[in-house]
Order: structure tokens, then sequence, then C-alpha cells
């Protein structure tokens, strides 16, 4: 039932107006000068105000005004006295819909009223499709950016896999006479140790080869069990929970009930969450605190807009999300999952390196202390999980990586 508000200082016409208006099934409200009208307008939010334009005190153009100003949508019709023509078309520049002249004719009113109700409702229908229209467009630019993120680190992937399964044959050569050289020369020492050192750099571009190829091999699809994934970060913490107390790291752990368990192959997990926490530590070098969320999340799930600053490899979103983007892209796939969210209290990361730091090789790291790889791993591992990872971060505010799991797959 439309809301009708009737400003009028004579009332007879107020009353008149008002039954005349409930028979028709109006809904309406009354005031007796401008000052009323307002209160009485910000207390019932009517959709039509029938407004009278010559009122002691405050008149119906100032009224008008303020209308406009504070809800520009709703739609004034003015009520002129004899000869007010030029009062009328002042109301009708300051946005009145339109004018009836006293004495009023009552069709002419209920027509009027029809056509501003229709108005409001056309002006309602049209914003809700520039909003649908504004939501397609965002999702449209978000499905754009994960298709060259996509693209990106496939091809990425492929270079470096290349690469790696080229080096890998030298460096079996490599190794393998070093093994054989360090037989030979045990009983002299110089050059022993010269080699020890061939010896170990070796071994890290072996390491640094292996993780390479970790995705690209065929037929090497992990083995996948039910794990829980608090027993995961647990085993995770592990190797370097003593080290970040030592350096006044604080962990709070805010896990939440009722998880379901997941198909996951804990061990590739493990790693991940590893790389996760090492990396916090290493941007918290004067300590802080690592606080570690997890819940689970079923679906449907309510919620729209995505990510402030965020960054996924799959997805990059100009604008915050009150969710996980991860939990949009399995709404269709899967029953629901987990979430867990790695958050630091160190130096962030800049908004342009963000994009950047999945790819492989980049650290900013002195050399010899990260090679780079970490976060990339960590994608592909997630990627291989069906799983999404994101980084939410500012300079000097601290980062959040969040991993979403599904609970099938
Ligand atoms: N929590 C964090 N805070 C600030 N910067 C981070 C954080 N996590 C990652 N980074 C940045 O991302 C870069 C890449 O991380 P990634 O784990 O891939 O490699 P790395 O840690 O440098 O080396 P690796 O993991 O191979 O030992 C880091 O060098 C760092 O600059
Ligand atoms: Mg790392």
């Amino acid at each position: 039932m439309a809301k009708i508000l009737v400003i009028d200082d004579e009332e007879i016409i107020r009353e008149r107006l008002k039954s005349l208006l409930t028979l028709d099934e109006y809904e309406v409200c009354v005031a007796e000068d401008g000052p009323k009208g307002l209160e009485v307008f910000q207390s019932e939010s009517p959709q039509v105000v029938l407004l009278d334009i010559k009122m002691p005190g405050m008149d119906g153009i100032e009224v008008l005004q303020r209308l406009k100003k504070s809800a520009p949508d709703t739609e004034v019709i003015i009520i002129t006295g004899h000869g007010g023509i030029e009062t009328a078309i002042q109301a009708l520049r300051e946005g009145a819909f339109d004018y009836v002249n006293k004495p009023i004719e009552y069709d002419e009113l209920v027509l009027s009223l029809k056509r501003a109700l229709e108005r409001r409702q056309l002006r309602e229908q049209l914003s809700q499709h520039v909003k649908d229209l504004e939501r397609a467009n965002q999702e449209l630019r978000h499905k754009q950016a994960q298709l060259i993120q996509a693209e990106k680190m496939a091809a990425i992937g492929t270079l470096a896999a290349g690469v790696a399964h080229e080096i890998n044959n030298p460096l079996t050569a490599i190794t393998m006479n070093t093994a054989f050289l360090l037989e030979a020369l045990k009983g002299d020492e110089s050059k022993f140790k010269k080699l020890r050192i061939i010896e170990k750099q070796a071994d890290r571009a072996v390491e640094i080869v292996k993780g390479l190829l970790t995705f690209s091999r065929k037929g090497s699809e992990s083995k996948k069990i039910l794990s829980d994934i608090h027993q995961i970060i647990e085993d995770a913490l592990k190797p370097v929970e003593h080290q970040m107390a030592l350096g006044n790291i604080k962990l709070a752990r805010e896990f939440g009930s009722d998880l379901p368990a997941l198909l996951v192959n804990p061990n590739q997990i493990q790693q991940v969450f590893l790389n996760i926490i090492t990396n916090a530590r290493d941007a918290m070098l004067d300590g802080g605190q690592l606080t570690i969320k997890t819940r689970r999340f079923s679906l449907p799930l309510e919620g729209g807009g995505l990510g402030g600053g965020d960054f996924t490899p799959s997805r990059i979103d100009p604008s915050p999300p009150p969710l996980p983007q991860g939990e949009r892209a399995f709404r269709e796939v899967v029953a629901g999952g987990v979430v867990v969210e790695f958050s630091d209290t160190g130096q962030g990361i800049p908004a342009e390196e963000l994009s950047k730091i999945f790819d492989p090789f980049y650290t900013t790291k002195k050399p010899g202390q990260g090679t780079g790889l970490g976060l990339y791993i960590s994608y592909e591992i997630i990627k291989s999980h069906n799983g999404e990872i994101v980084v939410k971060s500012e300079v000097g505010k601290g980062a959040t990586f969040t991993i979403t799991l599904p609970a099938h797959i």
C-alpha cells in the first residue's frame, strides 16, 4: 500500500484528502505545517508528499527544497492557491513532480498521484538494474583478471618446469661426480673442503629443481586422505613454534569447532602452512603476532563484494570482501569446506608487489635465505586441491593469507 503525506495548514483540506485517499486504499499521514511535515516525513518515509505552497512560517518551497535534499527520490505534488502559477513553476524547477490547483479536483489529484507512484517505481527498478549491471560488470572484471592470472601462472609454470627439467640432467652429473671425487679426495683437506662447497650448492640446486618439478610431472598425483586441518596446522607449527617464541612472536589460535575432515594430502598442506608461517616469521623480525583462524563454511553463502587490495593468482579484485574469495568459487561445486587464515603484524607487502609474490623465484630475502619458491609451490598445491589462496596486505599493517579448501573434491 502506497504511503502519502499531506502537508497543509488548512485542517479541512487535510481531513478531506485523508478520508478520500484512505477510501482509495492509500495509507495517509498528515501534518499542519512545514517543520511538522519534515518530522513526519522522517518517521513515516512516505513515497509521495502532497504539499501546500502557502503556509505560515516555513513555506512549501522551502519544505520542498529540504525534502529533495534529504530524500531526492521522493515525489512531491504541489498544491497551489488561485493564481499561483509562478510558484508552481518554481516548485517544478525545484524538483516537484506536478502541481494541482486549489480548489482541488480530486480525480485530477489521484491521476497525478498514480503517475508519481509509477515514476517512483520505475526509478527504483532502474536503480536496481543499474546495481545488477554494476555487479555483473564487476564479476566480468574478476573473470578477466582471473583468466589473465591463470594464463600467466600456467605460462610461468611451463617455463619454470622446462628449465628445471633441462637443468636436472647436468645437475645429476654434477652431484654424482662430486660424490665420486669426494671419495677420491678424502686425504686432501683443502680440495675436499672446496668440493664440499660444490656439493652443498649442487644439493641446493637439486632441491629447487625438485620443487619446480613437483607439479609438472604427470602421474605424480598426490595421495589424499581424510585429514584434520587443526592437526596439520599443529604439525606445521612444530618446527618453528619455539623459534618464534624466542623471536618475540606471539601465536594466537582461533580455531573453529566442528570443522569437517578434509580429503587432502596432509604433507603438502603442511608444507603450504609451514611456508606461510615462516614467511610471517621473517616479516616480523622485531616480534609481533601471528593469528591462525579456522572456520567452516557451508553453502549457499550470503554476501557479495570482493576483495580490497587482495591478490590471488587466480583472482584480483579492487573492492573489499566480506568473504574470502575462494568461498564464492566453490559455490556451485561443493557443499562447503574450511577457511584457514594466517594474519601477521609484520612489515606487510606493497600493493605493487602483491601480484608478484606467487611467481616462482620472486623473493625479497637475501641471497641464500629464500628461493622465492615457497608461495609458488603453495599456490600449486592449493590449486591441485581445488582450493584458493588469497593474500591481503598493506605496508606496515601486516599480511593475511587466506586459504580455502573444499570439503569434497
Ligand atoms: N607474511 C608476509 N609478509 C611480508 N612479505 C611476505 C609475506 N609472505 C611473503 N612475503 C613476500 O613474498 C616473497 C615470496 O615468498 P615465498 O614464500 O614465495 O618465497 P621466500 O619466502 O622469499 O623464499 P622460500 O619460501 O622459497 O624460502 C617473500 O620474499 C616476501 O617478500
Ligand atoms: Mg617462503
